[in-house]
């Protein structure tokens, strides 16, 4: 398998030593394939969150290797930890991390500061953008003004801004309905054809279920329960 990330044994203890001590994730190791959608699975606790903000070079492993693309992420210093985060991964979270009192365009493009980047420059990409994901009618919109699902497409349209590989996206359908969740489902089909490699931590059955992931890794108390390949 062409895997651009693989976990070795990485293990996420939060207040170590202490009496409130948590291991959010424990030994995991695991490979992500190149251009496939794979879904973490499990009930509330069991670490989803935790493991994806490791994969996605957020937080340090407290033990182990995580392998991005062939280099070795967990001990790297911040200033190149920041650049492979950058440059490899899209973020799309739980709670969408909008600002309020921006517009929709402002919002999408919040991940290119601190850059030089002038609009003009990349004013086609962000266009192209809005316009897949039909939110191009709302780009001047305070994003409080918008839809639950509208603001979810905005997350997504943030995510993607930097061009990443790797998208990842923690309870992306928490605040919208079967139908948009359906649609969400579609967009992701469409960025993983694309060439884009998708992983979306979920309890939602409409994402894990039906054969639209290629790979299900059901957690339960930081730990992989269980690999399903479709
Ligand atoms: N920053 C933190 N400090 C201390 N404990 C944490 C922290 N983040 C997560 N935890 C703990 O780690 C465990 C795993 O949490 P995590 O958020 O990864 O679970 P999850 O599967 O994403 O849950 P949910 O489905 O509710 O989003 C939980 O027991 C949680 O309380
Ligand atoms: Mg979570």
């Amino acid at each position: 398998m062409d895997s651009v990330i693989k976990t070795y044994d990485i293990a996420k203890v939060f207040n170590p030593g202490m009496p409130d001590q948590i291991k959010a994730v424990t030994d995991i190791s695991i490979e992500i394939e190149r251009g496939g959608i794979t879904v973490l699975k499990g009930p509330s606790g069991s670490g989803k969150t935790s493991l994806l903000s490791l994969i996605g070079c957020m937080s340090r492993p407290t033990s182990g290797r995580i392998i991005v693309n062939g280099k070795d992420v967990a001990k790297l210093p911040e200033r190149f930890l920041t650049g492979i985060r950058r440059s490899t991964f899209g973020f799309v979270f739980q709670h969408f991390n909008l600002i309020s009192g921006i517009s929709v365009i402002e919002n999408i493009m919040l991940p290119l500061y601190p850059s030089d980047i002038k609009l003009s420059s990349i004013r086609k990409r962000v266009e192209s953008i809005m316009e897949n994901l039909g939110i191009s009618g709302k780009k001047d919109f305070s994003v409080q003004r918008l839809s639950g699902g509208e603001q979810q497409r905005v997350a997504i349209a943030r995510s993607l801004i930097n061009e990443p590989e790797v998208i990842l996206a923690d309870e992306p359908t928490a605040h919208l309905d079967s139908k948009l969740s359906e649609d969400l489902k579609d967009i992701f089909v469409t960025l993983q054809k694309e060439g884009k490699t998708i992983i979306i931590a979920t309890h939602d059955p409409i994402i894990h279920e039906g054969g639209f992931a290629g790979r299900v890794i059901e957690m339960r108390d930081g730990m992989v329960k269980e690999v399903t390949v479709e």
